[in-house]
């Protein structure tokens, strides 16, 4: 299944994003030129052959060449009259390294020329303006370069947290469970989380933008249900195995709807790529036993371990039409007893240190 659920807005901020790494790209190297050219001069003070200063000016001139391949490769996507200016500067900065290169390598005559200073009191006023002027010059390529970085981030920003508003209000619109549900599931999932890492487990993973997206994730978990027919999905009675076929398949469903936006806000720590593995992922078991691929324990993506665990816990102690909500000691209990079987050992070990807090959160977020 493959089809573009969003609008060419949408999809230009993602473009925007794409763009905004070359971006940084060009600020790095753009510091090497002027880096490397700042080093020409120092080499030259101190004498050196003008093989060697051939050989950097060389280096120079291929470094500028590719900053402005990608300046102007940015230009294409942009109308960005402050860029347009900085890439003329590059343009000149890049013209007078040829320049240099072609008089010291065709004319050695030329090393007396004015191109090159040729007294020890022409060298020093020659670096004392070169220095500072690549300096200075670095230093406003790098804010601007970053000014226009930032304002693209901000603007993926925007774009993510508009599309999630609308997947979430999808979500919710199609969902058999209730809103606080959904807002009780995903601050189980940052507790067990930030507990995992206090407990030295998964620390590398769940650092605070891996958790903050986990947090804005969750949600989305059963956004699947968008694919089950509505008599399925507000049956009150008991489903049929037919029907619990069909039920089961909203996260293969979820999984397909939202790999089929095909989007890459953020990168790999994007909201909706942590949602696909979530979505997929939150009914499968540690022992394979689960849905819909029978993934066993480490292959199932951590966050869906971890929200496996927060649903099947809020599912626990709610009540609902066909059952009494457990009391959170009787939920603890039988998920403790599904330790290393349904749920990850260490998320249900977290669970454990996290009772207080899921108590907390329950009584908070209650439905009415
Ligand atoms: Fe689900
Ligand atoms: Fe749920």
């Amino acid at each position: 299944m493959k089809s573009k659920l969003f609008t060419s807005s949408q999809q230009r901020g993602i473009q925007l994003n794409i763009a905004s790494r070359p971006l940084q790209f060009i600020a790095g190297l753009s510091a090497l030129v002027f880096v490397l050219n700042f080093t020409l001069e120092v080499l030259v003070s101190y004498g050196a052959s003008y093989v060697h200063l051939v050989q950097v000016l060389c280096l120079i001139g291929i470094l500028s060449v590719w900053v402005l391949v990608e300046d102007l490769l940015i230009l294409r996507l942009h109308d960005w009259s402050l860029f347009r200016v900085l890439t003329f500067l590059l343009m000149i900065q890049l013209a007078l390294p040829i320049l240099r290169m072609g008089f010291l390598a065709f004319d050695s005559q030329a090393v007396s020329s004015e191109w090159l200073p040729h007294t020890q009191e022409q060298d020093n006023w020659h670096y004392l303006f070169l220095a500072p002027y690549s300096l200075i010059f670095m230093g406003i390529h790098r804010s601007i370069v970053s000014l226009f970085t930032l304002n693209e981030k901000v603007h993926a920003q925007n774009t993510e947290k508009q599309m999630l508003m609308t997947l979430n209000a999808l979500a919710l619109a199609r969902d058999n469970e209730t809103g606080n549900h959904i807002i009780r599931t995903q601050n189980y999932v940052k507790s067990l989380a930030l507990r995992l890492r206090m407990m030295g487990h998964y620390v590398k993973e769940l650092n605070d933008q891996c958790i903050d997206t986990l947090y804005k994730a969750a949600p989305l978990h059963d956004i699947g249900k968008v694919g089950i027919p509505d008599n399925i999905l507000n049956k009150m009675g008991r489903l049929s195995d037919e029907e619990w076929q069909i039920m089961k398949s909203h996260a293969a469903i979820g999984e397909a709807v939202l790999s089929s936006a095909d989007i890459e806000v953020g990168g790999d720590q994007g909201v909706v790529k942590k949602a696909i593995q979530i979505a997929g992922g939150h009914h499968e078991k540690w022992d394979g036993t689960g849905y819909p691929r029978g993934l066993k324990g480490n292959e199932i993506s951590l966050s869906a371990r971890i929200m496996a665990l927060a649903d099947v816990y809020d599912a626990l102690v709610s009540e609902r039409v066909y059952k009494s909500g457990w009391s959170h000691e009787d939920a603890v209990k039988e998920i403790v007893s599904k330790r290393g079987i349904h749920f990850d050992p260490l998320v249900v070990d977290a669970l454990i240190a996290e009772q207080s807090n899921f108590q907390e959160i329950a009584n908070k977020y209650r439905d009415n």
